[in-house]
């Protein structure tokens, strides 16, 4: 079987699943173009994650995947949070906020594993680590198909040891965080696919930078089983960005992302703006905890309409996104 067959979608292509970003309209939107769409669910505790997946089904009778960010033991450092918090300030300063209030977030990765369960979804995905053994097999006790993300080579065959159906090779050109968990290197994707189709058995799924019709066929014909599109499809209609993170989006040039940590801890690559340049010196606390210093700041800067201090993530090929639906914006891949 296919992988497209296993799936039960038409086309070779993911809508990578993106926290923040993902509505349900875009994800069933996505599964009825087609594709398989993906729910972001990172940040979303275990009843809103249930409440999403619901109100994706109404929307479509198509498969779709849940996403999953895997929790990691970070020590708490009072000090380095001070500072980081501290660092911060003059951004919030800007934002006519001298002090906020950051709650510590909490994840509910096995209430939404529950759900998963209980919602009967597809297909879960996982970034930022692989479950536990005990995880895969409740899941695959109850046939959902399992997918993880890898950085480099020997990310993916952990993912295979553990029990993975198949994983994205995320190059370094993909916008959003970076899956890492084993290490931070930062492989180009025409590296990393090739030598993960050749190392595991499993499928392995395209990812970054993958921007029109001859990138998708480039990665199907180095063994690609499927492509996984962030960027180019955050700007869709459906989508969730922010006007004004679309905006950006569209109107970058080339060579406009960087990679940066100061808005979550972790690395991710997007858009530079100001906070990236007004943290380049700061100190940065791990993930989860940046990413709750830096919650209110982004929101509040989204209710300013300041797009210089919010998170503008995108992949190397930023300035190839068009606009339109995300059934225009699949079209052009086929
Ligand atoms: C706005 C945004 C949010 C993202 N959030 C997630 C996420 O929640 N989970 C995940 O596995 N990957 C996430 N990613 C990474 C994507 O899965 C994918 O690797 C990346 O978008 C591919 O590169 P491209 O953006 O150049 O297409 C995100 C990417 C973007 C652009």
């Amino acid at each position: 079987m296919t992988f497209t067959e296993t799936l039960g979608i038409q086309h070779p292509i993911i809508q990578a699943p993106m926290a923040g970003v993902t509505t349900p309209e875009f994800v069933a939107a996505s599964s009825n173009a087609g594709i398989l769409g993906s729910v972001g669910a990172g940040y979303l505790s275990g009843e809103a994650t249930r409440d999403f997946i619901r109100e994706v089904k109404k929307l479509t009778d198509k498969p779709f995947s849940v996403n999953l960010f895997v929790p990691e033991d970070v020590e708490m450092n009072q000090d380095l949070l001070r500072q980081a918090y501290l660092g911060l300030q003059p951004i919030g300063k800007r934002l006519g906020m001298p002090f906020w209030k950051a709650p510590l977030s909490e994840s509910d990765f096995d209430e939404q594993v529950d759900v998963i369960i209980e919602e009967r979804v597809a297909v879960c995905s996982f970034t930022f680590g692989l479950p536990d053994e005990t995880i895969v097999r409740k899941l695959k006790d109850h046939y959902i198909y399992l997918i993880g993300t890898a950085t480099t080579v020997e990310e993916a065959v952990l993912a295979e040891q553990v029990g993975m159906d198949a994983v994205v090779a995320q190059g370094k050109e993909a916008g959003g965080h970076r899956g890492s968990f084993i290490s931070e290197q930062l492989v180009p994707l025409e590296e990393l696919l090739p030598s993960s189709v050749q190392t595991v058995d499993i499928p392995v799924i395209a990812a970054g930078g993958i921007a029109n019709k001859e990138h998708l066929e480039l990665q199907l014909s180095r063994g690609a089983a499927a492509v996984q599109i962030g960027t180019a499809l955050l700007v869709a209609e459906e989508s969730g960005a922010h006007p004004l993170y679309k905006e950006a989006v569209l109107a970058a040039g080339g060579n406009s992302t960087v990679l940066t940590k100061a808005f979550s801890g972790k690395s991710a690559r997007g858009i530079r703006n100001e906070f990236i340049d007004m943290t380049a010196s700061v100190p940065i606390a791990p993930y989860p905890y940046q990413n709750d210093l830096t919650k209110k700041i982004r929101s509040e800067a989204a209710k300013l309409g300041k797009p210089e201090f919010m998170s503008l993530w995108a992949g190397e090929s930023v300035h190839e996104t068009t606009g339109g639906t995300v059934k225009e914006i699949i079209g052009k891949f086929l």
